[in-house]
């Protein structure tokens, strides 16, 4: 139940396309009904140096190096939602022109697309809808499409890190396309006793 309603409280910041205006914000969201006003605080304090911090990394065509493009927006959009809205900022406009620039390029190179880890292709799938793109439909490729065969593919005997594989779930569901249901019984599978999930680094490339 709580795993459940974590995912929706992530999820409710994926609506950016109808928000325009910035609640005040629910602290409770941020680590449960026990966070109390100080650490709500030092939360959001920290959230907007990294904010300023990632801002600071961007590169002289409005990118982020290493392909992080598409989790640089992600996380400047999950920081501040109105981030994406604010239509008068050319800034705003360049950055997610460079994420349709570097998502295209990584597409045209047929190869290295299908190779892009699952993670990856999970976050470009998330900062093109959370930048209002229809991923299903991103000038003409189906990414979404492209995102489902890759879950339904995915070697568990392979990994020992479901990270990347969660997140393309998320991807799923954050813009509304079927989860399938092997996927959330794969991932009740390795959950442990405590609640944890395995993490094991870069054993294959998924
Ligand atoms: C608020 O939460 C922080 C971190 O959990 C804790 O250190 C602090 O004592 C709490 N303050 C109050 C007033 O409860
Ligand atoms: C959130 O983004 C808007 C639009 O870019 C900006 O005006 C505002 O200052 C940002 N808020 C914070 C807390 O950084
Ligand atoms: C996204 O594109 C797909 C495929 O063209 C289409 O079926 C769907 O209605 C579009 N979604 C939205 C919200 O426009
Ligand atoms: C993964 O391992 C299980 C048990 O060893 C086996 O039954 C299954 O066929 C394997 N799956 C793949 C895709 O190799």
């Amino acid at each position: 139940m709580f795993k459940l309603k974590f995912l929706w409280q992530f999820l409710g910041l994926f609506s950016p396309c109808f928000v325009s205006v910035l609640p005040t914000p629910d602290v409770t969201s941020i680590c449960g009904p026990e966070t109390n006003q100080t650490l709500a605080q030092r939360i959001q304090s920290s959230q907007w140096k990294a904010s300023d911090w990632l801002l600071d990394q961007q590169t002289e065509d409005w990118g982020w190096d290493f392909l992080s493009t598409g989790s640089a927006i992600l996380s400047l959009q999950l920081a501040n939602e109105t981030w994406k809205n604010d239509l008068e900022s050319m800034e705003a406009q360049l950055t997610i022109k460079q994420l349709n620039i570097e998502v295209l390029r990584e597409i045209s190179h047929r190869h290295s697309f299908k190779e892009m880890s699952v993670g990856k292709l999970g976050y470009y799938a998330m900062a093109l809808h959370a930048s209002c793109h229809n991923a299903s439909n991103f000038h003409g490729h189906n990414i979404m499409k492209h995102l489902h065969h890759r879950v339904d593919d995915f070697d568990t005997n392979q990994t020992k890190n479901y990270f990347p594989y969660s997140l393309a779930l998320l991807a799923l569901c954050s813009s509304g396309s079927e989860v399938p249901h092997s996927a959330i019984a794969t991932l009740e599978e390795v959950q442990g006793d405590d609640g944890c999930f395995p993490f094991g680094v870069g054993l294959f490339h998924h």
